[in-house]
């Protein structure tokens, strides 16, 4: 149609797209143009702001490469991650989930590690951390044969692929469940760690004021034939970024109980000074076991990444 006016423009646009042939896609379109018509018009958005959000847009593909995805970290930040998440998850976000954010450190591969192993693989300084980790099923009935993933970042908040100081696959491993639906491994209590700040989540970070930190973490992924693959986390209670994680990944039901224990005698006998314990149980839903596309695959080389800290 030929637009006479500003008032003409949504409605030429949905007719357009009434010739799709997909119906998801046509409905998925057409709430998407009149959203951003009308949050143009909310806002009354200038040339100049519509500049500067073209930007944005061709930033994130620019910062995007083999080993970073600025796309997500975008999604991470403006809460819509998490929002997919919860919408997906927990009976379709009727209920509590245990489903958490992927992240981008999960590698394919983790050395497979009998329960109660440990999944320190080279020197790394920190208090031992004894987790045990529960997998039932909405019924509460275990999940036995489930195989578990497993990794999370150092003390000194590096996973060990952008670290070389650490060894190939330190702080990762992979369990299966027992007959009880359990796990148990031994660790070093994970920190939190700085999001890099050198794309356009950096700009919308300093924009707003935030730092750009996310709150110490143990990350899950569970797979089992009949049950939707878990994705989750457990963070840990005493981080000072709990109520502010720069990904909003942090929900009530993943804040974990990671007890300290002091003058305790810890369950292996080379342990000194005060250890950490993690009791934690995970429902998995019902549904199709499917792998998520690894992030990254393999050790990156070089210095660690030396990313600044927002205030
Ligand atoms: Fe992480």
């Amino acid at each position: 149609m030929i637009i006479e006016s500003q008032k003409d423009v949504t409605a030429a646009v949905l007719a357009e797209l009434a010739r799709a042939p997909d119906g998801r896609f046509k409905e998925i379109m057409a709430a998407f143009i009149r959203h951003l018509h009308d949050f143009i018009r909310e806002v009354k958005l200038t040339e100049e702001e519509f500049q500067a959000a073209i930007g944005y847009i061709v930033g994130l593909g620019q910062h995007t490469n083999a080993t970073h995805n600025e796309a997500v970290l975008m999604s991470g930040s403006l809460g819509v991650s998490t929002l997919i998440c919860l919408l997906n998850n927990g009976d379709r976000g009727a209920t509590e989930t245990s489903a958490n954010l992927l992240g981008p450190f999960w590698r394919m591969h983790s050395p497979p590690t009998q329960n109660g192993g440990s999944i320190v693989r080279s020197p790394t300084p920190g208090p031992a951390l004894f987790v045990n980790a529960a997998f039932r099923d909405r019924a509460g009935k275990p999940v036995a044969g489930a195989v578990v993933d497993v990794w999370h970042s150092s003390p000194e908040g590096f996973y060990e692929n952008q670290d070389p100081v650490q060894a190939d696959m330190n702080l990762r491993g992979q369990f299966t469940t027992d007959a009880e639906g359990h796990i148990a491994f031994r660790s070093i209590k994970p920190a939190g760690y700085p999001i890099p700040i050198d794309g356009p989540v950096g700009a919308l970070l300093r924009a707003q004021g935030r730092h750009n930190m996310r709150p110490a973490h143990l990350h899950f992924l569970a797979v089992k034939d009949g049950f939707k693959t878990l994705i989750s986390q457990v963070y840990v209670d005493d981080d000072k970024f709990l109520e502010t994680d720069v990904q909003f990944g942090v929900t009530r039901h993943l804040v974990g109980d990671y007890v300290r224990h002091e003058n305790e005698p810890a369950p292996a006998a080379d342990v000194s000074g005060p250890w950490y314990s993690l009791d934690f149980s995970f429902v998995m839903e019902a549904g199709t076991s499917r792998l998520p596309r690894p992030p990254i695959s393999g050790k990156a080389r070089g210095e660690r990444p030396k990313i600044p800290h927002l205030a």
